[in-house]
């Protein structure tokens, strides 16, 4: 396929009849890019220009998961997933844990960091020593940008000059810690580094004919191990009891700890269990507009912290009480963003009752901790692909284009067997060779 210049020019019909000409695209599923525009004009709008390229829309579903209780507070969340039991996996949790005493949640720090890379060809004890006056140049230059902030409680809060001439020749890091209150804060944190490198390279001590600044990149750091949440739950072993009642609460607790230890010791096992926490952590960042994969990959990075990558959750079992928590870096805005405009993020975070971004932490966090119990604890029982199968037959149902009648009879049938792929399309046809 030919690469078109100044596609970014076309508008979005001349765009899409350039697919239809240049891919296997046809008239007709072309038209049904436009199936799904927002209904009023306003809200369109606002999407169309969310993105360089537009072409449509993309839609997810969204479903509610009631009564996650954190701190003693009800929620409704509002989960986007394409995963059909995600939303039955954290309600069924949630419901567990809302007669337990609910899940409890506590915020360990809201700093991020960004940083300036650069090489200076001068003497390390020379940058050193000239830092703190460097450091006020930097704070002078950065106030326009940081003041707003500061009203909000924000704002620079250490800069940090780093030597890792070691590592590189020339290497220097100014290593920033930011707060940026209910927001995300991206924006905020990259604009005040690209201030801070332009500080660098003009100032007059650095930059000379002896030695210069270069500025490699300026950028904020998506670990934020110093923005983080501690989520857990906890009760007596005994009032386990309940999950489906296939183990009793003794056998529960033990055999949910071994599946919690070899999260923490193997790393096949490890990513699957800490991608299910992600599933339940990406469906309310999906809702509230905020960046899923920030949080990701920070989350991934955390749980490789000790150098070898483990579950991002510890189990104790100490004193006859079942205490499980997840412990989390999580970056999240409730301001800025796409999140005061994004119509239906609006609608969802009225839903929450419009949280700052600790309380969107907390409920994200606890939405993670909510989809790992869940998997847990059918993975030590039933196995998930029972319920997982039971929510994916409607998918399927779909894909085969059933008839309203089929489809009952088919859903009636497979209360009671085992349901796969193959057995569903065999059924399918036994249903129709037996009616023709
Ligand atoms: C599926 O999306 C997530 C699980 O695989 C997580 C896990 O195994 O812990 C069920």
């Amino acid at each position: 396929m030919s690469v078109k210049s100044g596609f970014s020019k076309f508008n979005r019909k001349q765009r899409i009849e350039y697919l239809v000409n240049h891919s296997e695209l046809s008239e007709s599923d072309a038209l049904g890019l436009n199936n799904f525009n927002a209904p009023n004009d306003d809200q369109q709008h606002i999407i169309s220009e969310m993105i360089e390229n537009y072409i449509g829309n993309f839609p997810f579903p969204m479903g509610v998961v009631s009564h996650m209780l954190i701190n003693d507070q009800s929620f409704s969340v509002p989960f986007v997933t394409e995963e059909s039991s995600v939303v039955a996996a954290a309600s069924k949790a949630c419901k567990y844990w809302a007669e337990r005493g609910g899940f409890k949640t506590k915020i360990e720090g809201l700093t991020k960091k960004g940083q300036v890379h650069f090489t200076w060809n001068g003497n390390t004890s020379l940058i050193s020593t000239y830092f703190g006056e460097l450091k006020f140049k930097i704070n002078a230059a950065t106030c326009d940008l940081t003041s707003k902030m500061e009203q909000r409680g924000g704002g620079i809060k250490e800069i940090e000059l780093l030597d890792k001439t070691n590592e590189l020749p020339n290497y220097y890091q100014l290593d920033i810690s930011f707060e940026t209150a209910n927001a995300m804060g991206a924006n905020f944190i990259n604009s005040c580094l690209e201030k801070m490198a332009e500080v660098l390279l003009a100032d007059k001590e650095l930059n000379n004919e002896k030695y210069q600044v270069e500025i490699i990149m300026s950028i904020l750091s998506n670990y934020t191990p110093d923005c983080k949440v501690i989520c857990w739950v906890e009760c007596p072993i005994e009032k386990l009891q309940g999950w489906n009642n296939e183990l009793t609460a003794d056998e529960f607790a033990l055999k949910f700890k071994q599946a919690v230890d070899i999260a923490n010791l193997d790393i096949s096992r490890a990513v699957t269990h800490n991608k299910g926490i992600f599933n339940g952590i990406d469906a309310v960042l999906m809702a509230t507009g905020n960046d899923t994969r920030a949080t990701a990959a920070s989350g991934h990075a955390f749980a490789s912290r000790s150098g070898q990558y483990r579950g991002l959750t510890t189990i104790s079992l100490a004193d006859g009480l079942f205490k499980y928590q997840l412990e989390l870096p999580i970056a999240v805005g409730t301001v800025g963003g796409i999140t005061q405009i994004h119509p239906v993020v609006k609608t969802v975070m009225s839903v929450l009752n419009n949280p700052d971004a600790p309380g969107l932490m907390s409920i994200a966090t606890t939405a993670g901790l909510a989809n790992n119990f869940a998997a847990i604890a059918s993975l030590i029982t039933t196995g998930i692909q029972k319920g997982h199968m039971k929510m994916h037959l409607t998918n399927m149902l779909h894909g085969f284009k059933v008839t309203e009648a089929e489809r009952n009879q088919i859903i009636t049938h497979f209360t009671n067997n085992a349901i796969s792929s193959a057995a569903v399309e065999e059924y399918i046809q036994l249903i129709r060779k037996s009616k023709s």
